[in-house]
C-alpha cells in the first residue's frame, strides 16, 4: 500500500494546526520535513522552530530530508527533534557507510536521497543498510519544478536490484508528484511519495479529497 508523506515546505504555515489537521483527517502517512543550507542546494526551507511545532502536533512520521552540506554534524539535533527518518545526499558527506551507521544507531530510519543524474551504482554497497531510498524526481531544492523523465528507468532499475537481492528497502518519490505519476509508479512497486505542489497545496479542493480521489484511483 502507498505511504505518502506531505512537504510542509509547501504547507500553509500561518495556520499549522488546522493544516495539519486537514492534513491528517486525508489519511497521510506522515509529514516530509525538508531541510536546506543555502550551500548543498541554492535555497532555505523549514527550520528548526517549523519541526518543534510540526512535531507537537502530530504523533505521526517526521521525515527529514537533508539538503545541506555536512549533516553528520547535525544529526543529534535532528534526533533530539524527534525525527523518525531521516536521509541525506550521497555528496554532501565524505563517509556515507559511517553516516548510514550513525543513524541506524538512534533507532531512525535512515534513507539516502539520489539526485536524478546519480545511478543505481552509488548505491549497490549499501542499499542493505537502508530503510528507504529517496529518489529525486527533481533537482533538489524548490518545489513546482518539472520531473526529469529519466527518473522511471531509475525505478525500474531499483525494484530489479531489490527483487535479485531480495532487500527490504523501500523508494519513495521526492519531487513532482502529481496523480498519473503515482499511479504508473505504483504498478512498478514504488512504495511512497512526497506530495507538494504537484498535487496537493494550493489546489481548489480539501486535502481529504484529493487523497481520497488519490487512493481510489490506486486501489482500483
Ligand atoms: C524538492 C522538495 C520536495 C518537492 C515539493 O527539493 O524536496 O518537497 O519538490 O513538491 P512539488 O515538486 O510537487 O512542488
Ligand atoms: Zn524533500
Amino acid at each position: 500500500m502507498a505511504k505518502f508523506y506531505v512537504s510542509m515546505m509547501c504547507a500553509d504555515m500561518t495556520h499549522l494546526a488546522d493544516e495539519m489537521k486537514n492534513l491528517e483527517e486525508a489519511e497521510i502517512e506522515g509529514y516530509h520535513l525538508d531541510i536546506m543550507d543555502g550551500r548543498y542546494v541554492p535555497n532555505f526551507a523549514l527550520g528548526v522552530a517549523d519541526i518543534i511545532g510540526i512535531r507537537k502536533l502530530t504523533n505521526k512520521d517526521l521525515d527529514v530530508h537533508l539538503m545541506i552540506e555536512n549533516p553528520e554534524k547535525h544529526i543529534d539535533l535532528f534526533v533530539d527533534l524527534g525525527a523518525n527518518m531521516i536521509s541525506f545526499h550521497l555528496n554532501s558527506t565524505r563517509h556515507v557507510d559511517r553516516l548510514i551507521n550513525t543513524i541506524s544507531s538512534k533507532g531512525i530510519k535512515v534513507g539516502v536521497a539520489l539526485n536524478p543524474s546519480e545511478t543505481i551504482e552509488e548505491v549497490k554497497y549499501i542499499i542493505e543498510k537502508l530503510d528507504f531510498i529517496l529518489v529525486m524526481g527533481v533537482n533538489p531544492g524548490f518545489a513546482g519544478q518539472q520531473y526529469v523523465n529519466y527518473v522511471d528507468q531509475k525505478f525500474k532499475d531499483l525494484k530489479n536490484l531489490i527483487a535479485q537481492r531480495n532487500l527490504k528497502v523501500e523508494l519513495y518519490l521526492d519531487g513532482c508528484v502529481n496523480q498519473d505519476r503515482v499511479e504508473y509508479l505504483d504498478k512498478i512497486g514504488v512504495d511512497g511519495y512526497v506530495l507538494g505542489t504537484s498535487l496537493l497545496f494550493g489546489k481548489d479542493r480539501t486535502y481529504k479529497e484529493i487523497m481520497d480521489e488519490v487512493n481510489n484511483k490506486i486501489r482500483g
